[in-house]
């Protein structure tokens, strides 16, 4: 008989890491309702509030909304098996972690790759998506990395999209870490697909992966010539659960919708007008005081994400030693660089319910006693006058 572990009580921890963010109290208490059945009237009841809230944040009237059971990665691969098939040309933007994992998902789908690259920071440009374009014979989809948070870079889409259409190609975009922190105009800027995942400016616990299709996606879906390759991501198949039918298919994870419809509730509750300025203003303080604490930020000037930023380790400094006293010293987590910014760059998430006035305060005071500790010269409160300064303006 093994010891019997004592209840788990986890750490205080302020989350600015590059996901999860925070999670509101009222998504906590939602988590902990009794379980309905994933048929049940009610929880059905329940499940149109979630494809009616979805719909508002994507800005979307499809009607083809909902949350795949899984993370952010299960909506990447909903919408790759769904809309790809063998041999079929994809032109992806790869230009840090999230886009090189579409190309992947994208062959392992049966699909041709045509990489477009950019330098991990900078954003993929409209021309080159163009050019790849017109090197494909028929090229059926175009896919970007709307919020990169491997780099914190923060790529425009309506150009990209209007050129897929003008090529006959579809458009997808991976929206996990902007959905809810910075517009999503999925209708306006006339997107075929997206995917987000819920534990970043949704601010709920990770577990489920929103998406939507728009009609010429679902007229893909529709005459597909071969069986989708995933028979547990075939939306062919949820949508019979998602919509009128209600034909069982998995059992939906029942306590995470609750936690969702709490988190879009909130959402919807501030507007997401202020929303975004409230992310773009934390940004902006931050980005003050770290530039007071002599740090800078590593993204493209210009296509910086408001919710994540990648911050230059300054020579000399220890990466992952400043990162572990944060989070022992501290309570703080922040993330590290990944691939070719591993140990390079530090990640501040700035995301839904992490995304504060007190939270920024509280990182730049942490960093500040940090650094200084770690023998670099720091003039006290000089980060935090910057960003006071950014929130009086
Ligand atoms: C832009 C982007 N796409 C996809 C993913 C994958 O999501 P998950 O880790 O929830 O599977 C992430 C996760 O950080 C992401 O930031």
């Amino acid at each position: 008989m093994p010891t019997i572990p004592g209840e788990f009580t986890p750490p205080p921890r302020l989350l600015l890491g590059p996901g999860p963010s925070q999670v509101h109290p009222r998504v906590l208490a939602a988590m902990a309702q009794p379980l309905l059945g994933h048929l049940d009237p009610a929880f059905i009841a329940m499940m149109e509030d979630v494809k009616v809230l979805l719909r508002l944040v994507f800005q979307t009237e499809n009607a083809l909304t909902f949350p795949v059971s899984g993370t952010g990665s299960a909506g990447m691969e909903a919408c790759i098996v769904n809309l790809v098939e063998p041999g079929d040309e994809v032109v992806v933007g790869v230009n840090g972690v999230f886009g090189t994992r579409m190309a992947d998902v994208i062959e392992r789908a049966g699909g041709v790759a045509m990489r477009v690259e950019a330098p991990w920071g900078r954003v993929v440009r409209a021309e080159q998506v163009e050019a790849a374009l017109r090197n494909c014979t028929r090229p059926k989809l175009v896919a970007l990395v709307h919020a990169e948070t491997s780099t914190g870079a923060w790529q425009p889409i309506p150009d990209a999209a209007r050129l897929a259409h003008e090529h006959g190609a579809l458009f997808l975009a991976d929206c996990v870490t902007s959905l809810g922190g910075a517009p999503v105009e999925i209708d306006a800027w006339d997107v075929d697909a997206a995917y987000s995942g819920t534990q970043k400016c949704l601010s709920c616990p990770p577990g489920l992966a929103p998406v939507t299709f728009g009609p010429r996606a679902v007229e893909v879906i529709q005459t597909r010539n071969t069986k989708v390759r995933s028979w547990y991501l075939d939306v062919g198949m949820l949508r019979q659960y998602w919509g009128e039918e209600r034909v069982y298919h998995h059992t939906a994870p029942i306590s995470m919708n609750y936690a969702l419809r709490e988190a879009l509730r909130l959402v919807a509750e501030e507007g997401l007008a202020p929303r975004f300025a409230r992310h773009l203003k934390n940004h902006q303080a931050l980005a003050a005081g770290l530039g007071a604490l002599g740090l800078a930020l590593a993204a493209e000037e210009g296509h910086r994400l408001p919710m994540l930023n990648t911050v230059t380790v300054p020579p000399g400094a220890d990466e992952a030693r400043v990162r572990s006293r944060l989070l022992a010293e501290h309570g703080i987590e922040i993330g590290g660089g990944l691939g070719p910014m591993k140990g390079k760059v530090w990640r501040i998430g700035l995301m839904g319910e992490s995304s504060r006035r007190a939270h920024v305060l509280t990182v730049l005071a942490a960093l500040e006693d940090v650094l200084r500790a770690e023998g670099r010269t720091v003039q006290a409160g000089a980060s935090l006058a910057a960003a006071q300064a950014v929130y009086a303006a």
